[in-house]
């Protein structure tokens, strides 16, 4: 008698737990959209990392202590207050976040009219040659940490190339989101092996209609789990830099960052 009072009594608390970790696990009151970073600044094999960690005794880091999430910026790299923000965000939702300094010290101003910046030059400078291998030793430190066993990988405009990169066969990520990504090429969403969420922009010239639905069919090909949502009244960036004045890009942002906590939940 007293066993089943107290199973029952665990079973209410446990059921009412349950409840409340649903119910945030979808609210968008997980994202960071103002305030101080959360997280710390580590070198990591040489590599300058914004690292922000989940409070350990949260319901959702105990759902998600197994996964780290290797958080890839946008051209502004990890300096851009909204990345920090963004990453604390994916601590929040329970998850070691790992944002290794891509751009090697040389983020841009997100005034992008810099006298004398040549972006083909920058971007070549900062190509697969030498982003490749700093991804990969971030994904080599996550997956050092105890206990994670998955990595789920994100990337924004940049980044985001990156996140199809590492989904490719031997690369140790189980999972990836981007948001807007740019300068993708063919190959590398045909070399998919993991499933990849895509949050698109409606006005985006890196990103265009036409290039979306060509991309639905490679993606299509691939045969591995995909989703491609896209957000009205946003542009190229919103993912991270959305005008969170607007309701509309707020909105967006917020929903694209829960898509990919959803996604990595379900997949990674
Ligand atoms: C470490 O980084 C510094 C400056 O970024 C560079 O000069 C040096 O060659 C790097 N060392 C290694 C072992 O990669
Ligand atoms: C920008 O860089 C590219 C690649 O190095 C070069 O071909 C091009 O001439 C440069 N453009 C300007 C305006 O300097």
């Amino acid at each position: 008698m007293r066993f089943s009072l107290v199973s029952l009594t665990s079973g209410l608390l446990l059921s009412g737990a349950a409840a409340t970790f649903q119910k945030q696990c979808t609210d968008a009151d997980i994202v960071e959209h103002t305030g101080n970073p959360a997280g710390t600044i580590q070198v990591i094999q040489n590599v300058t990392t914004y690292i922000s960690a989940p409070n350990p005794l949260s319901l959702r880091a105990l759902a998600r202590r197994n996964t780290a999430v290797i958080y890839l910026t946008d051209v502004f790299g990890i300096e851009l207050l909204q990345n920090k923000r963004l990453a604390d965000s994916f601590a929040k939702a329970g998850y070691l976040t790992i944002a290794p300094d891509m751009l090697e010290g040389e983020a841009l101003p997100t005034d992008l009219n810099v006298p004398g910046l040549n972006l083909t030059e920058y971007t070549l400078r900062h190509g697969p040659a030498n982003v490749d291998p700093i991804v990969a030793k971030a994904v080599a430190y996550a997956r050092s940490r105890p206990g994670i066993t998955k990595v789920a990988i994100t990337g924004y405009c940049f980044g985001g190339k990156y996140a199809f990169r590492f989904l490719s066969a031997g690369r140790n990520v189980d999972a990836g989101f981007t948001a807007h990504p740019s300068l993708l090429v063919d190959a590398e969403i045909t070399a998919i092996t993991k499933p990849i969420g895509l949050a698109l922009a409606e006005t985006d010239t890196m990103l265009t209609p036409a290039r979306r639905a060509e991309m639905e069919v490679l993606l299509q090909a691939t045969n591995k789990p995909y989703q491609v949502s896209l957000y009205s009244g946003t542009a190229h960036g919103f993912g991270v830099r959305a005008d969170i004045t607007d309701p509309e890009q707020k909105f967006a942002k917020e929903e694209a960052f829960l898509q990919a906590v959803r996604w990595f939940d379900n997949y990674a």
